[in-house]
């Protein structure tokens, strides 16, 4: 539970490329059982693109929304393998991430193909996190604040004031990634208030107070209470914890206002 955070906590499950279908039922059906009533604050699934249907119909009721890991910035046509907006929207999507760590390195995603992806979820009423955050190196190096304020900055490329209320930020430091090497409370808070900073830069004060903050990378729910407490921290986008039902539903109690 946390005190004093002026806006709603949002927390996110990114199950990334985990579960077959009926692991991914399971998963879902248990976490619904043991979340209840999870009170003021939104949890979001994110299970991968062929189980988004199914886990819909399993959290229909629920307190809990579907999300989608990443999609396409077309809306239809000749890419194959890819999946858009509008499919996304007809399995019962109201999220989606763009920007992921593991999309941006693996996959060589750069902030100008994480705009146009960006535009696409929001041209088709899909609420978005976007994820920025820095690797072991250029923290090392002392480039972290030049590293997220050239991800916000470029990724959020024509993306109006207006839009903001369907953007949430997820800060989330690549070298805290599925390491088990969380950023300390005092880390993950001063690069929430410097990503702050910046969208105050980009669209004032205002709007920066209103956008949600989430801090992911090796959230678990021994962690979760000290991170969550933090001013400016709202939320958490978890990786691994969230394939465990008892340990997600302890972290999102603990993103929870009293
Ligand atoms: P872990 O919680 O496994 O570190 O993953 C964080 C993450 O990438 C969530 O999107």
């Amino acid at each position: 539970m946390t005190e004093g955070n002026e806006l709603r906590p949002i927390v996110g499950g990114n199950w990334k490329m985990n579960t077959t279908l009926y692991e991914a039922i399971d998963l879902a059906e248990s976490i619904v059982r043991r979340l209840g009533d999870p009170g003021d604050i939104e949890v979001v699934l994110f299970p991968p693109f062929p189980n988004l249907q199914a886990v819909d119909q399993v959290i229909d009721g629920s307190a809990l929304q579907l999300g989608a890991q990443d999609l396409f910035w077309e809306d239809k046509g000749a890419y194959t393998g890819e999946v858009s907006g509008p499919m996304l929207r007809a399995v019962g999507c109201r999220w989606v991430i763009v920007g992921h760590s593991e999309r941006r390195h693996e996959l060589g995603e750069s902030s100008a193909v994480v705009n146009k992806k960006l535009h696409a979820a929001l041209r088709n009423d899909l609420q978005t996190i976007l994820a920025v955050g820095e690797t072991r190196e250029e923290r090392n190096a002392g480039r972290t604040e030049d590293v997220l304020r050239a991800q916000l900055t470029e990724s959020l490329q024509d993306v109006s004031a207006d839009a903001m209320d369907r953007i949430v930020i997820a800060y989330e430091p690549c070298w805290a990634i599925g390491t088990g090497d969380t950023a300390t409370a005092e880390q993950a808070r001063e690069a929430h208030e410097f990503v702050r900073s910046v969208l105050a830069d980009l669209y004032g004060d205002d709007i920066a107070q209103a956008t949600r903050i989430q801090y992911g990378g090796s959230v678990t729910a021994a962690n979760a209470a000290e991170l969550m407490a933090q001013e400016g921290i709202d939320g958490a986008l978890v990786g691994g914890a969230s394939l465990k039902p008892e340990e997600f539903v302890r972290i999102c109690e603990a993103a929870a206002p009293v």
